[in-house]
């Protein structure tokens, strides 16, 4: 094991060592070490990150900490992004709860997946004049008083004049009632029962659409950013990761946004597949955008492939090449609804247990957090 230390240590570079470690884990089988986050260390010698590197080794509390994320909370029970869901996935015990985030007119961060209202909510009812010329509704035409007027839903497609659900077995749409919350409102909600149970779940927000939210004046990650420091999130020890697919964002977040707001938050490259950042995925890509990130999700195909068979199931090097770069790796989307887990594996469990411990992936993002907190807790 000391040997993949020392291998891993020399992978990176030094500088990269005192101004981004921040915590050592282990696969659970003992196998490999991640170096990841941001480490203080500034002040502290080599000889002093040796010892604390041997320390590690020999705790029998270094396995990993496989973490759940409630993907747009437990909304494989409750509409997406509702404080519902979220506060379901808090109960179910979700080590961090997701928050996509998108800007309305007059500048509030509400909690959206879309930048558009019309999958989610019944704005198209509500507002029918203001549907653009491509037929969506979108948020940042609409100021926060007209979205909290809004009721929202489980996700549907109009089809013949007919609202159809894109997950048939899930929360019934036009049942009970539920609205699109601001950010301030979940983080508040998410505080405070962390306050009221002795948790510390952490929050996950994703910067949606920066580059659409910049053409139309508006700085999302800025206002973000700033938010989040109004509620106490300024370092990395903090229990929180900002996520986004765009590398260019990532690196004016990290560049520009982080320093002028006196803040260093843990940062996730959100990656789709391998077409958008091609250099990501030759031999230095990791190591690269290591420089920016501390995290990647990619989609869960990236990390096994959706090829794979029962019988030959496929891992890619994805993983080893972020850990080696001391990057955690959080892949997306692991759901459980009829057609959703792949053919090589026998259920949602068995899915999980060929991601996480043979492809050794830290996280999940998952609709269904209760069946990966209990998994986890089973093995
Ligand atoms: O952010 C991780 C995952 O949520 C990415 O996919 O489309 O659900 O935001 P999406
Ligand atoms: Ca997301």
């Amino acid at each position: 094991m000391l040997c993949n230390i020392n291998d891993t240590v020399r992978r990176l570079d030094l500088r990269s060592i005192i101004h981004r470690l921040e915590s050592i884990r282990y696969s659970q089988a003992g196998t490999q070490v991640t170096l990841m986050h941001s480490f203080r260390f500034r002040s502290l010698g080599l000889k002093t990150i040796g010892v604390l590197l041997m320390t590690a080794t020999l705790s029998t509390q270094a396995q990993s900490q496989k973490v759940v994320i409630a993907h747009r909370g437990a909304s494989g029970y409750l509409p997406e992004h509702t404080l519902q869901a979220k506060a379901m996935a808090f109960a179910m015990g979700a080590d961090y709860i997701e928050q996509d985030v998108v800007m309305t007119k007059d500048d509030h961060l509400i909690v959206l997946h879309d930048i558009t209202l019309d999958r989610t909510t019944d704005v198209a009812e509500r507002f029918p004049d203001r549907v653009r010329d491509d037929g969506r509704y979108y948020a940042i035409d609409f100021t926060l008083a007209e979205v909290r007027q809004l009721r929202a839903s489980e996700g549907f497609d109009i089809e013949n004049g007919e609202k159809t659900q894109g997950y048939a077995n899930r929360f019934p749409i036009g049942e009970s009632s539920f609205s699109v919350p601001t950010l301030s409102e979940e983080i508040e909600l998410i505080q405070g029962m962390n306050k009221s149970t002795g948790k510390n779940v952490g929050i996950y927000p994703e910067i949606k659409g920066p580059e659409f939210h910049r053409e139309a004046g508006k700085d999302i990650s800025t206002a973000v950013v700033k938010m989040l420091k109004s509620y106490g999130y300024t370092s990395k020890q903090d229990k929180i990761f900002l996520q986004t697919f765009s590398f260019e964002e990532l690196k004016i977040i990290h560049d520009e946004i982080l320093p002028a707001q006196g803040v260093d938050l843990n940062l996730v490259q959100l990656i789709g597949d391998d077409s958008s950042y091609p250099w990501m995925f030759e031999a230095d890509g990791m190591d690269k955008l290591s420089a920016f990130a501390d995290g990647v999700g990619p989609e869960k195909g990236l990390v096994v492939s959706r090829d794979s068979q029962k019988a030959n199931i496929q891992v890619s090097d994805f993983v080893t090449r972020a850990h080696a770069a001391g990057m955690q790796v959080h892949p997306y989307t692991y759901r459980l609804d009829p057609g959703q887990v792949p053919d090589y594996a026998d259920s949602y469990e068995d899915l999980l247990e060929i991601h996480y411990f043979r492809a050794n992936i830290d996280g999940v993002f998952t609709d269904f957090p209760d069946r990966a907190v209990e998994f986890l807790r089973n093995r």
